[in-house]
């Protein structure tokens, strides 16, 4: 079987992405939709060579799709993928619009891919700091146990769309030349008050929560860790803590990890065997001849690689290690195109006789 695949968002930094991680991937596409905002109706985009014209996005648009793909804003999917499967297609979602509904899997294909078996229409793809996290976390918990994690995110500004990549660009010139910056979206466009980002660090991505402490960006790390790796995102297990801060970057987020493991057995060169053996990982670790994980290297791939793995001294047990990969693939298109493999792989592209409706 070839299977119809629409976009839904075709023409942002993610949406882009998926259209060639599609044309790279095992999926048989008999037709391809890319949809956007009325905004990019009639523009041209390619996919495996020919030309295809981005449409307006409808919720008629959805009729005799199988697949679709979407990044185009949480509000926007909430909107047009109850649509989409009310006409039987099957969606994967990359926005937080649906992550914690129970009815909804959310899946990294390395650690969770099981749970893709009970989707109801929507399957959704984790934050791009979670799951470069998670597939490094999984396979220590799976063998060793995990008490507490504590990370620290250095991310890019393309996670806040082709609109904030194209605000550091502008800024950072500005900066150069003497003149001065305008910022209008960073630190998020959820917000009233917007900070110049080049040459700038911000401690905040997404909006703050009630409590008036973390971000929201903080908040879906701690929640879809757990979501993910325990299947409760309240479980007490594991303890995870966050704190996420952008860089001026363009491209591929850095975290460190700091872990503590419930069988402290465990020896530094054993974690790093596992880290080397992990699926999607790679280990980049010597330092005598300085080799670590680097964002502008890590770009344009789909692997989560990893480095500076070491033991803390004070604890016993417990372990740092530095994380980085492409948050438009990994972090968004690869995962979410990934997931639609394996959907093929094991024919669940079939919406279910209950359907999850929002
Ligand atoms: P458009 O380019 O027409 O605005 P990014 O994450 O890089 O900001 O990209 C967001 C994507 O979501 C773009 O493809 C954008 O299309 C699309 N989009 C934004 N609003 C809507 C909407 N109301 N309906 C459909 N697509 C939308």
């Amino acid at each position: 079987t070839e299977f119809n695949v629409a976009i839904l968002g075709a023409t942002g930094a993610v949406g882009t992405r998926m259209i060639s991680q599609l044309e790279q991937s095992t999926i048989p596409v008999k037709n391809v939709k890319l949809l956007a905002s009325a905004r990019s109706a009639g523009k041209k985009l390619k996919f495996k060579g020919q030309e295809v014209t981005v449409e307006e996005a409808k919720p008629e648009s959805f009729e005799g799709v199988d697949l679709v793909l979407a990044s185009a804003g949480g509000s926007v999917s909430k909107k047009f993928l109850p649509e989409a499967v009310k006409r039987g297609a099957v969606c994967v979602d990359n926005t937080s619009a649906f992550r914690m509904e129970p009815e909804v899997p959310l899946v990294i294909p390395e650690v969770n891919e099981g749970a893709l078996y009970r989707h109801r229409g929507i399957i959704s793809n984790p934050n791009c700091s979670t799951i470069q996290m998670v597939v490094c976390l999984n396979p220590i918990y799976k063998k060793y146990g995990l008490k507490q994690v504590i990370v620290s995110t250095y991310q890019a500004v393309s996670g806040a769309g082709q609109s904030a990549l194209n605000e550091l660009m502008t800024e950072s010139q500005q900066v150069l030349n003497g003149e001065k910056t305008d910022p209008q979206i960073l630190p998020t466009k959820g917000d009233k008050k917007h900070y110049q980002q080049a040459f700038n660090l911000l401690p905040q991505i997404d909006v703050f929560e009630q409590d008036g402490y973390y971000t929201h960006e903080e908040w879906k790390m701690i929640h879809e860790t757990k979501k993910i790796m325990l299947d409760d995102m309240n479980a007490k297990d594991i303890k995870v803590t966050a704190t996420c801060v952008r860089v001026p970057i363009r491209i591929a987020h850095g975290e460190t990890v700091y872990f503590e493991v419930a069988d402290d057995s465990a020896t530094t060169d054993e974690i790093k065997q596992i880290l080397a053996d992990a699926p999607g990982v790679v280990l980049q670790d010597d330092t005598a001849h300085q080799l670590y994980p680097q964002p502008i290297e890590a770009e344009g791939k789909r692997e989560t690689f990893v480095g500076r793995v070491r033991p803390d001294y004070e604890n016993k047990g417990s372990y740092h290690m530095w994380v980085v990969s492409d948050n438009l693939l990994k972090g968004a298109a690869w995962n979410t195109v990934q997931i639609a493999e394996r959907l093929v792989d094991h024919d669940l592209v079939r919406v279910p006789d209950n359907p999850y409706l929002g």
